[in-house]
């Protein structure tokens, strides 16, 4: 066992709960003792990282309701009961009720560190995964590479979340430079595939020759990799630009997936980019192949269809790289941050990242404007837009988050100095944040 896994051993009798816990702190466990149900609950939480031990009889609250009580704040956590002789019934019904399993009195001490081993081992996994899911969830990793705190951003996260953990192949859609690459490696990571292999390959960048023999072999007598399905087994195979794949490939893909089990060992991620034109994957592609390959579906929104994230992305890219060049991050004007979310961004998620640079690099130098850049970067951008079209209330909504965003970083969470600079009484600022999503904690230190 990696660290020693908690064990709680419920019995009224001092004799048996010291013997079980002695037996099982022999076997590597963490064990604590309670006289009583009552004791217990008050600290088994739902999270309580380890396991259960408890007889049936007892005075007060009985073996029965206690697993009742387990259950209801955490149906997953093993909860092992200790039987006498004859109530086989009463057993039987504890494990419909959720027990992970039973011993009979007098038991043999090697069967009860067995299955204690049993459950600590499925009770790992529960927590492993639950803890990289908040990890994933709460704010840390996939939150901090996938910026956005619009509606369609946050389904995006919780989707990546769900099939992370699903098993089938998936097709991400969307136009280019919306982030579907990003999704990919987000995917890879929130999924039980997170520690092994994920390769990348780009379908449209090899000819068809080149592109079969770096899937399937044999590699280049110079390339001393394997063969990208052999190097992605058990892992994650994103074939980019999917809808480029030739007839001979698509018929040799057909034949690679057939020949996986379900579910399949290697998943593939096949990412299209053909959202934005006439053409559409499915056409590209030959049927069966693209339902095996689209059994689990993204689609990342353009940019425009989440204009809320607009300011948020430019402001964390404008700081980003404000520190990469060593300079302060220009600040946003009114004006430039309507024409920010204004611009229609057919490069969407890149054009602003591109944009975001231009406009540091520009602040470092002392010319330029914002404007300028998005005209330049804009055909028919006008100098000075009006907000046709968009509700007032996302521009209004939007500037402000920008602002108290922008506000609480460079006071470091300070919010005295913030309710100072922006003359907002505590209270309403209290709320905005909460409004907004943004917490106090992301700004310390
Ligand atoms: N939600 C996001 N938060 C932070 N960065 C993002 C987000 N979406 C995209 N990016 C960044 O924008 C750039 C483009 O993203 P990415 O390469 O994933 O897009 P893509 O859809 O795969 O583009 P293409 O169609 O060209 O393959 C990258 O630098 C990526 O890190
Ligand atoms: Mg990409």
């Amino acid at each position: 066992m990696p660290t020693a896994m908690k064990i709680a051993i419920v019995d009224d009798e001092r004799d048996m709960r010291q013997s079980i816990s002695q037996w099982l702190a022999l076997s590597g466990f963490d064990t604590e003792t309670f006289a009583s149900a009552e004791d217990a609950l008050k600290q088994l939480g739902p999270d309580y990282p380890g396991i259960v031990v408890t007889d049936i009889r007892m005075p007060g609250m009985d073996g029965m309701l206690f697993l009742r009580r387990l259950m209801g704040s955490d149906s997953t956590l093993p909860v092992i009961m200790i039987t006498g002789h004859g109530d086989v019934p009463m057993a039987v019904e504890a494990m419909r009720l959720g027990a992970f399993d039973f011993l009979e009195k007098p038991f043999n001490p090697d069967r009860m560190t067995e299955l204690a081993k049993k459950a600590a081992q499925k009770r790992r996994l529960v927590l492993d995964a639950r803890s990289l899911r908040r990890d994933l969830s709460d704010g840390s990793t996939l939150m901090k590479k996938l910026i956005g705190t619009s509606s369609a951003m946050e389904r995006l996260r919780e989707d990546i979340l769900d099939l992370g953990q699903a098993d089938g192949h998936v097709l991400i859609e969307g136009e280019t430079g919306t982030g579907k690459t990003l999704v990919a490696h987000a995917l890879h990571a929130a999924g039980n595939r997170a520690g092994r292999n994920f390769v990348t390959l780009s379908c449209a960048a090899f000819e068809e020759d080149a592109l079969a023999r770096r899937l399937f072999g044999p590699v280049e007598p110079n390339d001393n990799r394997l063969p990208a399905v052999e190097e992605a087994r058990g892992g994650t195979l994103v074939l980019e630009d999917v809808e480029s794949l030739s007839d001979t490939v698509q018929a040799r893909m057909l034949t690679a997936l057939n020949e996986e089990g379900t579910p399949p060992e290697t998943r593939i991620v096949a990412i299209s980019n053909m959202q934005d034109e006439g053409r559409t994957c499915e056409d590209a592609l030959r049927s069966d192949l693209f339902y095996r390959l689209a059994s689990l579906r993204l689609i990342v929104p353009p940019l425009r269809a989440r204009g809320e994230d607009i300011l948020t992305l430019f402001t964390r890219f404008v700081e980003q790289f404000a520190e990469d060049y060593g300079c302060e991050a220009p600040q946003v004007s009114a004006q430039e941050a309507t024409q920010l979310l204004q611009a229609p961004w057919p490069g969407n998620v890149r054009q602003l990242f591109n944009i975001a640079e231009r406009a540091v690099l520009q602040a470092r130098r002392g010319t330029g404007t914002l404007t300028s850049l998005l005209m330049s970067d804009h055909e028919d951008m006008q100098p000075v837009m009006t907000t046709e079209g968009k509700p007032l209330k996302e521009y209004v909504e939007a500037f402000e988050r920008m602002l108290i965003d922008n506000t609480m970083r460079r006071h470091k969470g300070s919010v005295q100095a913030v309710m100072d600079e922006l003359c907002l009484p505590r209270r309403t600022l209290n709320e905005k944040m909460a409004k907004y999503a943004l917490s106090r904690a992301d700004y310390l230190g």
